[in-house]
């Protein structure tokens, strides 16, 4: 079955915009799809895992489910910041959850124990086990790089660096500054949608007058939409949007010097294949990086953080906070309605994907990219 829906990717792909339509539906709903994914995307690519800022002191740490590897993020005695396998070295037992800040970690299990590098550092009554070295076990590390502030890590240990794949993006979105943004949000969430339909909800800007017109629709003209003229890059893409100069949201403060020009009134919006995704505005980010969870669910970890000079200037910073946390909650929900709504319409016998308007670019730009990963 994949076979012939990989070919039908594989044909859409290969089309211009102005004759693509939305990816089939097969791509959305097979398991054999999902496990293809699985193994020559999430298992081979970069995955955000959150920011940096969300473990600023030695010993800080947070768990994550990377595929099938939980993992443990933290900053280690050097103050760089590692990932590490959160699976015990003795029989395999999950060893910490959540997040706190620890000298070490003890498994719940036999209580073995191990220091932020990873190093076993004690286990009781092993004494008379001839084949065990304490000093040779470590937990496996697994590859993880910074890029303006945001924590990549993969399984992949012959992935190009993050710094490479993104040199392009960088140019863009450095002058934002956005490493120094402080963290408002930082949540993690379970939605009843296919991954893929939620990172192109985030790809178009179409559906913003109309599917938020309880938010973020009224402020929003289509028409401000620009994309980069060299289209695509290897491992991103991303689109602009420019407000006027007087709008209150999404602009930067006075205080802001590294913006110039247009900038200083303009959002970046990039995807960071294949599944990391922000919205920068001068005074502001929020974020979403995805995972699958069965062909019918998303694991989302979703976050935002506010340029620190516009949260010094607040009289009520807990008030602005607040409110700020309810309007990108709402942001959210009305995403939540659409990406549920359309994996029970990709689901239904009558349905068919439809042509895609020239907003919907990026959406191609994903087929694209999902059809050089799956159908080649
Ligand atoms: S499984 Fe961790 S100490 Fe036994
Ligand atoms: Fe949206």
């Amino acid at each position: 079955m994949s076979k012939t829906v990989l070919d039908d990717l594989k044909n859409l792909a290969a089309k211009t915009l102005s004759h693509a339509s939305a990816m089939p539906k097969e791509i959305y709903t097979s398991n054999e799809i999902l496990e293809l994914e699985q193994e020559q995307i999430f298992s081979k690519e970069w995955i955000c895992v959150g920011r940096e800022t969300e473990i600023p002191k030695v010993g800080d740490f947070f768990t994550f489910q990377l595929g099938n590897q939980p993992i443990i993020i933290l900053r280690d005695r050097e103050q760089k910041v590692k990932a590490i396998s959160n699976v015990c070295l003795h029989r395999m037992m999950q060893i910490v959850e959540g997040k706190g800040n620890k000298k070490t970690f003890t498994c719940p299990y036999h209580a073995w124990t191990y220091n932020l590098d990873g190093n076993l550092v004690m286990a009781k009554f092993m004494d008379r086990t001839e084949c065990f070295d304490k000093k040779s076990l470590k937990l496996p590390q697994i590859k993880c790089e910074i890029f303006l502030g945001w924590i990549y890590v993969s399984l992949n240990e012959n992935i190009q660096s993050v710094s490479d794949t993104l040199s392009n993006l960088y140019e863009v979105v450095s002058p934002y500054r956005m490493e120094n943004y402080i963290d408002i949000i930082s949540e993690e969430h379970v939605w009843n949608t296919n991954w893929k339909i939620l990172t192109e909800n985030f790809m178009e800007g179409y559906h913003l007058p109309v599917a938020h017109q309880g938010t973020v629709g009224p402020y929003f003209n289509v028409l401000d939409t620009e994309f980069d003229d060299r289209g695509a890059f290897d491992g991103f893409t991303y689109q602009t949007f420019t407000k006027n100069e007087d709008a209150l949201v999404g602009t930067a403060h006075h205080r802001n010097n590294s913006l110039t020009g247009k900038w200083r009134h303009t959002s970046v919006l990039p995807t960071i294949f294949p599944s990391h995704m922000y919205s920068l505005a001068p005074d502001h980010l929020w974020y979403l990086s995805l995972q699958p969870n069965g062909t019918d669910k998303v694991n989302i970890k979703f976050g935002a953080a506010i340029a620190p000079e516009v949260l010094e200037d607040q009289d009520d910073p807990e008030q602005f906070l607040d409110e700020t946390r309810k309007f990108l909650h709402h942001v959210q929900e009305e995403d939540r309605f659409v990406v549920e709504g359309i994996y029970k319409g990709v689901c239904s016998p009558l349905s068919n994907p439809g042509p895609l308007s020239w907003l919907e670019r990026e959406n191609h730009e994903f087929t694209q990219y999902i059809a050089k990963k799956l159908a080649n």
